[in-house]
């Protein structure tokens, strides 16, 4: 008894600690898809033009992501690649200095190649969306899911500046009848930023999905040679079994 309760203790502890990993905050749910290739593209523009200053996705190359995503070398190169000394089948490293990087912002930006394996797609959908005025921060603004976190919110202009009504209060309060959240964050009417609250969601979307793509470029491959191999397993059944009547056939 007690090695299964080991056994099972082994198995869920991952499962248990990224559930106590949490801030507590209800993630919002994403479902990403590689195949949809105009919201990749549009990530890898979002991720180009307000990430790749500071972060670095140092385990993927310009070129397959330009071939994933059915950019041309040239176009990807002139608008999407800023850094002028790089060459297409570079690795998409960036030049911070990472101890300057933790001097300006207490930690430094880390590399985001896996990020969506590692925190989650939720946790990153919900994390980008999140970020709220709090004057206490050295940058003005904080984040439900990182608290204190040290980036700034690059996406302001787009986003606009969200306040928090929670403060103080119980970010998980439903009202009991109707299940709608008791308080929340909302874009200030006086700052708004460039994007409607559903034109950000979906830029956010897109985002997440190049980043997803950027952890597992090879899934869409993955997935559907998984039909092939189940469609060969149940061929090789067929046979299987003819072959194993043959050798049984004298015993019986
Ligand atoms: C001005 C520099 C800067 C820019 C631009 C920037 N970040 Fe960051 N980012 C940081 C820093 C610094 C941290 C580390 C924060 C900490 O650990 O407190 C960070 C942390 C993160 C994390 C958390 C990683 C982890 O697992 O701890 C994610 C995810 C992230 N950034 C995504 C993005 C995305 C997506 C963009 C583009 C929209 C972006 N960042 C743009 C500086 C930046």
């Amino acid at each position: 008894m007690k090695t299964i309760t080991l056994a099972l203790l082994f198995l869920f502890a991952p499962v248990l600690a990224l559930a106590a990993g949490g801030s507590g905050y209800d993630l919002d749910s994403v479902d990403t898809d590689h195949s949809d290739k105009a919201s990749l593209q549009r990530g890898a523009k979002y991720y180009q033009n307000y990430c790749a200053g500071c972060h670095a996705t140092s385990f993927q190359r310009y070129e397959r992501v330009a071939d994933d995503l059915g950019i041309p070398h040239d176009l990807m190169m002139e608008n999407l690649v800023f850094d002028k000394s790089a060459r297409i089948g570079d690795l998409m490293t960036n030049n911070m200095d990472q101890k300057e990087a933790k001097e300006w912002f207490g930690a430094a930006p880390p590399d985001l190649t896996l990020v969506s394996r590692v925190r989650g797609e939720d946790w990153l959908y919900t994390y980008l969306r999140t970020f709220y005025e709090d004057p206490k921060r050295p940058w003005g603004v904080n984040n439900k899911v990182f608290p204190d976190v040290g980036m700034p919110h690059v996406l302001m202009e787009l986003q606009g500046v969200q306040v928090d009504s929670c403060v103080g209060g119980d970010d998980t309060a439903r009202d009991p009848l109707t299940g709608e959240k008791l308080c929340g964050l909302k874009v200030d009417p006086e700052r708004k930023g460039s994007m409607t609250v559903d034109e950000f969601d979906q830029a956010m979307y897109d985002l997440v999905n190049f980043l997803s793509y950027s952890a597992e470029p090879m899934k869409m491959e993955r997935q559907q040679l998984g039909i092939y191999v189940f469609l060969f397993l149940l061929v090789f059944l067929v046979f299987a079994y003819l072959l194993k009547r043959e050798y049984w056939k004298d015993v019986h």
